[in-house]
């Protein structure tokens, strides 16, 4: 099977969430099991020399946006048995920044159309091409449109998968109309209009032929307003054709066996050398380097979606604990302050990086105890997987893949990957991080079984993988 994925990040080339965790790791599981498959994104100023220079450049055509006819260079690397392919536009893509500039419509309009139009001058012979969030909701509509006057695209099938539905791609109507390049035929409420703007995620979610979201519970939640964001009535219309399957990591990748970024090497028959990395990062942080004390890690984008807002209410009494805290992460301002103020109160139990850095992170999933998720909405959510590969258990709330990849600690049975509250409650959230230290503290028996159970759990891509592969042959044979 031939499977295109369009997008606009992936690892290792550009990262900002973990949508790019994903396209630097499904495609390569969906190789391994024999297809051929390709990864489009954008040639970003932001792509480091190392990679640029390996990459081979294929060709150049144009793409036509209103007046305008704009370059499309074409570059291809491959890794993992994956073909990535690179959208070259200095104009577009050679900024400072990724995302945020005021063209953003304009310039994944360009992408999309770019994309799905080098597939014919590749001659890529695409039985599904995989769009993933906003930057590239628009896919299916084009590759509809296209199909219309070009046998070429006649019989391609269309995966859209939202990994993130707070983010949409909303638009000016009467400033992209022209940019879109297709009639009104699109633009209405039953389409890609949303009040008064056009919507790039509503695009994807109405015109692909499968719509799936990244884990089973968040498909069910964004079918209810509260996390629908404004979109749950057109999936709620849609949901015949929506799947939720759960998102799996790198195990070569995340390796606590192999993985070079860490200092100590382990497994989860030999965990004394999980003791020494907690060691490597306290020096890291500047704190005591204590064996004996439990290590909360957060390792995230700090805005109000991951529940940095909830932490900041019991924060101050988290760390009357004899606990350290260590968190490694950039995002709002008023978060990255809030938390600096504790470091400079709490000196020896919390420190605050406020940068990323993925070497930092594998020492942090490596050498603490608990791992701090405490989540409003998370659609899938990718640093608990790699937590618990580690051997640190985290602590959530029930929501979205959250509730669908962390087993939440029962003290009567003693099962349980992590710990788990479910209201958005800051004390809820307290009380959670205290159960987890005491159980750390007063009873290492039960604490280590946690940990066996949830380095022995399976988040590779193995199972999800097949999942999707089963959908593709669905919607190939036209069975679904
Ligand atoms: C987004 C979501 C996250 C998910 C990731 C990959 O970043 O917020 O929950 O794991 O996409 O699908």
């Amino acid at each position: 099977m031939n499977i295109v994925f369009m997008g606009s990040e992936s690892v290792p080339f550009i990262k900002t969430g973990g949508l790019a965790d994903v396209l630097g790791s499904l495609p390569k599981a969906l190789a391994q099991k024999g297809n051929d498959v390709s990864v489009f994104i954008p040639l970003y100023g932001k792509i480091k020399p190392e990679y640029r220079e390996k990459m081979e450049y294929v060709g150049a055509f144009f793409v036509d946006l209103d007046w305008r006819r704009q370059h499309v260079g074409v570059f291809k690397y491959i890794i993992d048995g994956v073909d990535y392919f690179f959208i070259d536009n200095e104009y577009y893509f050679n900024r400072n920044g990724i995302y945020g500039e005021i063209d953003d419509g304009e310039r994944f309009v360009y992408f999309s159309r770019a994309c799905v139009q080098a597939l014919k001058f590749l001659n890529l012979k695409a039985d599904i091409v995989h769009a993933n969030d906003w930057h590239t909701g628009l896919v299916p509509i084009y590759i509809k449109e296209y199909a219309k006057g070009d046998s070429f695209y006649s019989g391609i099938k269309s995966v859209y998968t939202i990994h993130n539905i707070k983010y949409q791609g909303v638009f000016d109507l009467n400033g992209m109309r022209p940019l879109l390049g297709f009639t009104d035929e699109y633009i209405h409420e039953d389409g890609i209009k949303f009040y008064e703007a056009i919507n790039m995620m509503k695009a994807g979610i109405v015109y692909s032929d499968l719509v799936t979201t990244v884990s089973k519970t968040y498909s069910n939640e964004i079918t209810y307003p509260y996390f629908g964001e404004g979109l749950d009535g057109i999936i709620r219309k849609h949901s015949n054709k929506l799947v939720g399957i759960v998102n799996g990591i790198d195990y070569e990748k995340y390796n606590p066996e192999t993985d070079k970024m860490i200092d100590y090497n382990y497994s989860v028959n030999n965990l004394e050398n999980k003791k020494k990395n907690k060691r490597v990062i306290q020096k890291i942080c500047g704190l005591p380097e204590r064996d004996d004390v439990a290590v909360i890690g957060l390792v995230s984008r700090l805005v109000e979606l991951k529940g940095i807002d909830l932490l900041e209410y019991v924060l101050g009494e988290v760390l009357q604990m004899d606990v350290q805290f260590i968190v490694l992460g950039t995002g709002d301002y008023k978060y990255e302050e809030m938390l600096k103020f504790y470091e400079r109160i709490f000196r020896s139990k919390m420190a605050a990086r406020i940068y990323f850095d993925e070497e930092h992170s594998h020492k942090v999933y490596s050498g603490a105890d608990l791992y701090l998720m405490p989540s409003i909405a998370e659609p899938c959510g990718i640093s608990q997987l790699i937590a618990m590969r580690y051997g640190t258990l985290p602590i959530v709330r029930q929501t979205g893949g959250l509730v669908d990849t962390v087993e939440a600690y029962n003290k009567f049975t003693g099962e349980g990957t992590g710990f788990g509250f479910s209201n958005i409650n800051a004390h809820e959230l307290l009380f959670t991080i205290k159960d987890a230290v005491s159980l750390y503290y007063n009873n290492k028996e039960e604490f280590n079984k946690l940990i066996k159970n949830a380095m022995t759990t399976d988040f590779s891509w193995n199972y999800s993988c097949d999942e999707y592969i089963d959908y593709y042959n669905r919607l190939i044979n036209n069975k679904f």
